[in-house]
């Protein structure tokens, strides 16, 4: 059998603490300044030597992802794979056939990365069971053709992410968050989400240099906002009753990420958070609800 050792790659929810709308390209896609952290939880995917390709994929949310590479409606894994293939076939490495099982626990559709972090997932393990190196360039125009997201969930470390999600700066000495996400499992559409926005030119993210302490940094997401959260509720009402009961069940700060419908609520720590994960979701049992621990930058 060929191609190399079995690996795993974990592809952490993507959380985007603020979000700030500051403009809109000529092509339609806007520009952010979003600041991004990532949790220790999510989806996983496993790399094995295969005589074929081959896609699996079992977990909670596995009825809902898309199976094949079709282009259009295809899966964001088999996309990256081919994608990244060719890039490798290009400079002669021989990229052979893989089994690519896909452990789904992220709900699809829920602005915490999902298909992104899949994506991203999935380069970062193939670059390695391949063992290829391709072009710098050519890798970075892949992650961002597959989604804005990609490369954010490439870096899967703190950061403040620009442009349309393709400028990516880390965010260093950024402190671990205790946080509860919830998501009452309706998928929101992050094009209609989009296109309900109003107001496409507001203020940045950050004036001056970045906070250089676990302080600054939180006293920042306190100061800044998600500009995603007005069009998002407009479309999907019941994200009000989220943060409502994030903030029932007394989290310090609440809000959406992303386009939505995953909110967070942040909590002093991790026995606090788990206490309220617990106590919303015995009173929302058909819901999304998850304690998490978010990473730290490391420096
Ligand atoms: O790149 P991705 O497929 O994740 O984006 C989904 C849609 O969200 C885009 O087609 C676009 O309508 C919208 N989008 C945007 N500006 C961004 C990211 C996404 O308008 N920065």
């Amino acid at each position: 059998m060929a191609g190399g050792l079995r690996l795993e790659e974990a592809a952490p929810a993507k959380i985007n603490l603020a979000l700030h709308v500051t403009g809109q390209r000529g092509d339609g896609y806007h520009l952010l300044d979003s600041l991004v952290t990532f949790a220790d939880f999510g989806d996983s995917l496993t790399f094995e030597p295969a005589d074929e390709d081959r896609f699996s994929v079992s977990g909670s949310f596995a009825d809902d992802v898309p199976r094949t590479d079709d282009p259009e409606t295809g899966n964001l894994v088999l996309k990256a794979r081919n994608g990244l293939r060719s890039l490798g076939r290009s400079k002669g490495a021989e990229c052979p056939p893989v089994h690519i099982h896909l452990k789904k626990e992220l709900p699809p559709a829920a602005g915490i990365g999902g298909g992104s972090a899949d994506a991203a997932a999935t380069l970062r393990g193939l670059l390695k069971f391949w063992n290829i190196q391709p072009d710098h360039d050519a890798f970075k125009a892949l992650g961002l053709t597959l989604g804005a997201d990609v490369p954010m969930c490439l870096a899967k470390r703190p950061l403040i992410a620009r442009g349309v999600g393709e400028d990516i700066t880390e965010a260093t000495m950024f402190p671990a968050l205790f946080m509860v996400l919830a998501n009452p499992l309706i998928p929101v559409s992050t094009p209609a989400v989009f296109k309900a926005l109003q107001h496409k030119h507001q203020a940045p993210l950050l004036t001056g240099e970045p906070p250089r302490d676990a302080g600054g940094w939180y006293h920042l997401v306190e100061e800044s906002r998600n500009d995603l959260s007005l069009p998002a509720r407009s479309i999907v009402p019941k994200i009000g009753s989220v943060l409502d009961i994030l903030y029932a069940a007394k989290a310090d700060l609440v809000r959406m990420s992303g386009s939505g419908a995953t909110c967070f609520g942040l909590y002093p720590s991790a026995e606090a958070a788990e206490a309220a994960a617990a106590h919303i979701k015995s009173a929302q049992p058909e819901w999304f609800v998850v304690a998490v621990r978010t990473v730290t930058s490391g420096r």
